[in-house]
């Protein structure tokens, strides 16, 4: 089928030297990363940050990611400990986040950690996101493509959806492959997850060989967006419910659920993995069909599990009494 969203642009060499330029005259793209589509900016720019902020309705308090292609640049602009290195060794590229304190050499614009000396430094592993880095001097900062609160968007239609015409320049790079956002860690003192994602706290913990913190709800919040609603499809979500209300739509995985127009089964295998991949793209694709809510399953607490209960509370935050 023809591509008939003009701002939607295959990643060939040619679109990769468009981005860049882009990138380089400060303005903001967005490019696909193997957790979910980033909107993506020269980190070292105010104004190209401040486009970020504005475009995602971000408040100026919630921090950046900053995406870079290898450990020798990251290092230009974090502390690096040896914890990271282990964990670099084990996860990069990949779906994880490191909280890092700032070089003091660093030139990443203050506006991305919102004037906190430490900085979440991530290398992606899409190949797009990959090569695009590659190509440029400076490292990208990208937060998910998605109006603050809202669902991350897993592929280029999902970015359409959210912004229109807003963004003139999305690179394509097919549908994500984790389809949650990375794990977050912070490893300026005792290690701490902030955020749940694909590397789970088990895996983390079996290469640090050391007890790993879970940041639960504290009165010092590490991480702004953690809190309140976020993720949401904008219709209500409920967590663990057996079935639908009437003319609700069901989300639910594996082969015992009967299908009908209102029931979305996310994976016919049970798999967790192919729940978290389909997860957001489906809640998008329910919204679009007019439901006014969303009831969903239980799903297992473990593995993957975990991250996809984190995403689906905070989801449902609004409609719990
Ligand atoms: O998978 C991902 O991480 C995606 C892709 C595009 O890389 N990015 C992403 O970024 O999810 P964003 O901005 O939607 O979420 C970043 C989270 C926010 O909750 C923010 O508060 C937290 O990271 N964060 C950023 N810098 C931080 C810092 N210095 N300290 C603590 N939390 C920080
Ligand atoms: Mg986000």
């Amino acid at each position: 089928m023809k591509n008939i969203y003009l701002n939607i642009y295959k990643p060939n060499n040619l679109n990769l030297r468009k981005a860049k330029q882009s990138i380089n005259n400060n303005n903001i793209i967005v490019m696909p990363t193997e957790t979910v589509y980033g909107l993506a900016g020269n980190a070292y720019s105010d104004k190209a940050v401040k486009k970020i902020f504005y475009f995602k309705k971000r408040p100026y308090f919630n921090p950046l990611i900053v995406h870079f292609n290898n450990l020798k640049d990251l290092k230009k602009d974090v502390i690096v400990n040896d914890m990271f290195i282990k964990l670099y060794k084990a996860f990069c590229p990949g779906p994880i986040t490191f909280i890092l304190n700032k070089n003091p050499m660093s030139k990443i614009s203050n506006l991305v950690s919102a004037n906190k000396n430490t900085i979440a430094v991530r290398i992606p592993k899409h190949y797009v996101a990959s090569n695009l880095l590659k190509l440029l001097k400076v490292p990208l900062a990208a937060p998910s493509a998605n109006i603050s609160t809202k669902l991350s968007p897993t592929s280029a239609l999902d970015v359409v959806d959210e912004f229109g015409s807003k963004i003139k320049f999305i690179l394509d790079g097919g549908r994500c492959k984790v389809g949650i956002e990375s794990t977050i860690i912070d490893l300026t003192g005792i290690p701490t997850i902030l955020r749940h994602g694909s590397i789970s706290q088990e895996k983390i913990s079996k290469v640090l060989r050391k007890k790993i913190i879970i940041n639960k709800k504290s009165k010092k919040i590490k991480s702004p967006g953690q809190l309140k609603l976020h993720y949401s499809p904008g219709i209500p979500v409920f967590m663990n419910k057996k079935r639908p209300k009437n003319n609700e739509a069901f989300i639910a995985f594996g082969k015992k659920i009967k299908s009908a127009k209102n029931i979305f089964n996310l994976s016919y295998d049970g798999n967790l993995n192919e729940v978290a991949n389909n997860l957001y793209t489906t809640m998008r694709k329910i919204k679009q069909k007019g439901f006014n809510s969303i009831s969903v399953c239980k799903i297992p607490n473990h593995g993957i599990g975990i991250a996809i209960n984190e995403r689906l509370k905070k989801a449902a935050y609004k409609w719990k009494k």
